[in-house]
């Protein structure tokens, strides 16, 4: 198609779905209006600097900057695009219910129109569409669409998540701006599911549930396979090639974290909870992962004893590697216990150190890997950062004190771990000790 037939379109929020929505939609030949109440963050897009770090994207917004218009001006959206696709953040509340606050400022920000349509990427509980359009009745503006159109990308991958995704879920009541937003995804060829506005916000909830459901599952397969000395990497290999079980989610580590999946399956909880209904398992999947964090620090102990004084290096801070997302990470909850338990740690992350050092206190921000082992007790690794990869094991054991290498994502070669020098544990694998004497009280 080309770019002269494409829709224009608004995008209002400029955080990780908004820019990958707006450059996404660029590269499919659309003019994009790029709104957001964050002035620094607007000034920084017109000049070219992206605020987030996600692979390819600061080239594809460069690529189509004739395309891409910045703006703290919600007029420039209504002006030139119909549709105005809404990524603010929703983040939790103390209560597990999503703080709606941004997108309600969105929806009385919008004038009465009968031209233009709200399509919702944020994520929101059951219902919040009826409750928008209720509000757009009372408000005088009943000619306003709306339509749900969830979103599903992973953040280091967002891009290929959003030009090749595995559907498209677009709820709606049947009007134009559905069938405008099923249009400007039909280059995509993507599978469509086109349904009611409750259920396409039901389906982002218990996507992202049922992933952190399968999450917090290993994690508790690899605890017992702690006590029964099974090793939770061939369980998860012999299960995952169960067509019916897949073996994408089912890596054992220390919980999960990130912007999407302790929020939204919180607010599903709640969710559930509002409407009369108790979701016993989303609590057990909530109670799984908060004790996986904690985990790593009963395993330093097992080794070194009390943590008082013992110098405690951490490889990675990222919630996940290819990201510098720091909300929920793992790393938030590990080094305040480490600290808690009287430990000195430090962090590398190649990345996140930029949004590490806005939420965590206390810690000693290294270089490089190498320079987070130097003269350390344990090494934790934390993020599977793919650059970790490479690192030089032998080089590592000789610049720490210790010999301790807990492995919290299961990334390392055991036996290469060992063959370095060091002691290896993992999460739910058998303890692989080294060549070196078992400390005391081991
Ligand atoms: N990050 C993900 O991986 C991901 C994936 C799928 C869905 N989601 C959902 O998408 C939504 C956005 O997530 P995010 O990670 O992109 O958030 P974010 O915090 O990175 O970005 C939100 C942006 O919205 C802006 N904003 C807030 N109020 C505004 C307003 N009234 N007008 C204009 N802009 C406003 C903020 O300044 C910020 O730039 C959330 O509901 C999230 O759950 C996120």
């Amino acid at each position: 198609m080309s770019s002269m037939s494409r829709e224009p379109i608004g995008v209002i929020g400029t955080g990780y779905v908004g820019l990958v929505t707006a450059a996404g939609f660029a590269e499919l030949g659309s003019e994009v209006w790029c709104i957001d109440i964050d002035e620094p963050k607007i000034e920084g897009l017109r000049a070219g600097r992206v605020p987030i770090w996600e692979p390819g994207l600061e080239a594809l917004l460069t690529r189509h900057r004739e395309r891409l218009h910045f703006s703290t001006d919600l007029g420039d959206a209504l002006e030139h695009a119909r549709l105005l696709f809404v990524a603010v953040g929703t983040p939790p509340t103390y209560s597990g219910d999503a703080d709606l606050s941004a997108v309600h400022a969105v929806v009385d920000a919008m004038p009465a129109s009968d031209r233009h349509a709200l399509v919702m990427k944020s994520t929101v509980p059951v219902g919040t569409g009826d409750s928008i359009r209720r509000a757009f009745e009372e408000q005088g503006k009943g000619g306003f669409s709306y339509v749900s159109c969830p979103e599903f990308l992973k953040e280091g991958s967002a891009l290929k998540d959003f030009l090749e995704p595995d559907r498209v879920v677009v709820g709606d009541d049947g009007d134009w701006a559905g069938d405008a937003v099923v249009a400007l995804y039909a280059p995509l060829e993507a599978e469509l599911v086109r349904t009611d506005v409750r259920s396409a916000e039901m389906v982002k909830l218990a996507s992202n549930a049922f992933l952190a459901t399968k999450i917090s599952f290993i994690n508790e397969i690899a605890n017992v396979c702690e006590e029964t000395g099974a090793d939770v990497v061939e369980v998860a290999r012999g299960m995952g090639l169960d067509d019916r079980i897949g073996p994408k989610f089912l890596q054992a580590g220390i919980g999960f974290g990130g912007s999407c999946f302790p929020k939204d399956v919180a607010a599903l909880k709640q969710l559930a909870g509002n409407s009369g209904y108790h979701f016993q398992l989303l609590n057990s999947v909530i109670e799984v992962n908060e004790l996986q964090k904690r985990r790593v620090i009963a395993k330093l102990q097992k080794h070194l004893g009390s943590l008082v004084g013992k110098e405690i290096g951490l490889l990675g801070l990222a919630f996940k590697a290819n990201t510098d997302d720091m909300r929920e990470a793992s790393s938030l909850v590990l080094s305040a216990r480490l600290q808690a338990a009287g430990a000195r740690v430090r962090a590398y992350d190649p990345v996140a150190e930029h949004e590490a050092r806005k939420l965590i206190r206390g810690i000693v921000f290294g270089e490089s890997a190498l320079d987070v082992a130097r003269g350390a007790d344990a090494v934790v690794l934390v993020t599977e950062w793919p650059e970790f990869a490479d690192l030089d094991l032998a080089e590592v054991a000789s610049e720490m004190r210790g010999t301790l290498l807990v492995d919290g994502r299961n990334f390392f070669d055991p036996e290469a771990v060992v063959s370095a020098g060091l002691m290896y544990e993992g999460i739910g694998r058998a303890l692989v000790r080294g060549a070196v004497p078992a400390l005391e009280g081991d």
